[in-house]
């Protein structure tokens, strides 16, 4: 077990902020994971994947645990599924790699997202018509209440876009430990989506394999989104607002060209085609900047603090209002 005390959070977040935390552990197995909870028994605590999807808008005065188990193994196979359990501290991306190898279908759409499996599982990650709860079986967490490992079916866990119960109510309760994804044998790969299926016929592929999907939303998400070695960001920083009927008939009477995905319960705009019409592409403060090639994204071009991303966020919001009445919730998770 590895703790490091009064630590720089520099490498722990995405968008490359310079916060500290009172402590960060890396725990090697549950047994390790029980004695941290044990001795930081009266911290806040915040378990942390790859930290792509969270703003440190201060130094956490608390423990920060990491997952150091990364790895996958088959549970049991039927015919048309298998049942694969990945540790939380597994990196999606390395997961989807060994899946498509292995000719099981369910993640593809997902490959190259940052972050681990733990998180994903806590966001319900999604891409180009995918979301994480759409294979997962069930997950795997420690109550901190009992300290024993819990099987939680998906179906507990309330997932929606972008949405689980360990977000809120469960947030204090539980680690997760592992995940277990169901995944199909010989799946045909879902490409209705339209970026995905325009890509895949600008590489010249017909009937895509897994593979060929993974390759194609690689390449979509390396021309789309920033490199964060490059760029600190955290991805999309808003959700993509659902509004209804009547919001988006309103909308639509003034800008027939507004694109939209007809749902249960309303229609969800795009928020980067909103935050592109109220003319905040390329919109800087400090040194936090709006992304030219997906507005959906705030970057740190270098020096960026907390505030400058948060008062640039605010300015997107106020903006997207003022044009559309639509109120922008982000999709980063603050602490
Ligand atoms: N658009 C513009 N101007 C632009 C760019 C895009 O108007 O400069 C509009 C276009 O109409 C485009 C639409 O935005 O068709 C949608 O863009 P895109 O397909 O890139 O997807 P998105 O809805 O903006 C979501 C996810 C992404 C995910 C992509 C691909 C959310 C919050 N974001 O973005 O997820 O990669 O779909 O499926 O749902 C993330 O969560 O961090 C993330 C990157």
């Amino acid at each position: 077990m590895n703790i490091r005390r009064n630590t720089s959070l520099l490498n722990f977040n995405t968008f490359h902020l310079d916060m500290k935390a009172d402590a960060v552990a890396v725990f090697q197995s549950v047994e390790e994971l029980k004695t941290l909870l044990a001795e930081y028994k009266n911290s806040p605590i915040l378990p942390l994947g790859e930290g792509s999807n969270i703003l440190f808008t201060r130094d956490y005065g608390g423990l920060v645990l990491l997952s150091g188990m990364n790895r996958a193994r088959a549970l049991t196979e039927t015919r048309e599924d298998v049942l694969i359990e990945a540790d939380a501290g597994l990196k999606m991306d390395s997961l989807i790699a060994q899946t498509v190898d292995m000719g099981l279908g369910g993640l593809e759409n997902l490959s190259y997202i940052p972050g681990t499996v733990g998180a994903a599982a806590v966001q319900n990650v999604g891409a180009y018509g995918a979301e994480a709860k759409d294979v997962i079986h069930s997950v795997k967490a420690l109550d901190r209440q009992t300290l024993d490992v819990v099987d939680i079916p998906a179906a507990d866990c309330c997932y929606a876009y972008r949405y689980s119960r360990f977000k809120d109510e469960w947030k204090d309760r539980f680690i997760i430990t592992s995940v277990v994804f169901r995944l199909r044998i010989g799946a045909v790969p879902d490409v209705s989506y339209k970026g995905l299926t325009e890509e895949l016929s600008r590489l010249g592929v017909v009937s895509p394999s897994l593979s060929d999907v993974r390759r194609a939303v690689i390449s979509l998400r390396q021309q789309k989104l920033p490199e964060v070695a490059q760029y600190g960001s955290a991805g999309s920083f808003f959700k993509n607002p659902i509004v209804s009927a009547e919001t988006f008939a309103k909308i639509q009477s003034s800008y027939s060209d507004v694109p939209f995905y007809a749902m249960d319960g309303g229609y969800k705009i795009p928020a980067a085609w909103l935050i592109d019409r109220s003319g905040c592409k390329g919109l800087a403060v400090g040194g936090a900047r709006v992304w030219d090639r997906q507005p959906l994204v705030i970057v740190n071009t270098g020096n960026a603090t907390a505030e400058d991303i948060m008062t640039l966020a605010a300015t997107v919001q106020h903006r997207v209002k003022q044009q559309f009445d639509i109120d922008l919730t982000p999709e980063v998770q603050y602490v």
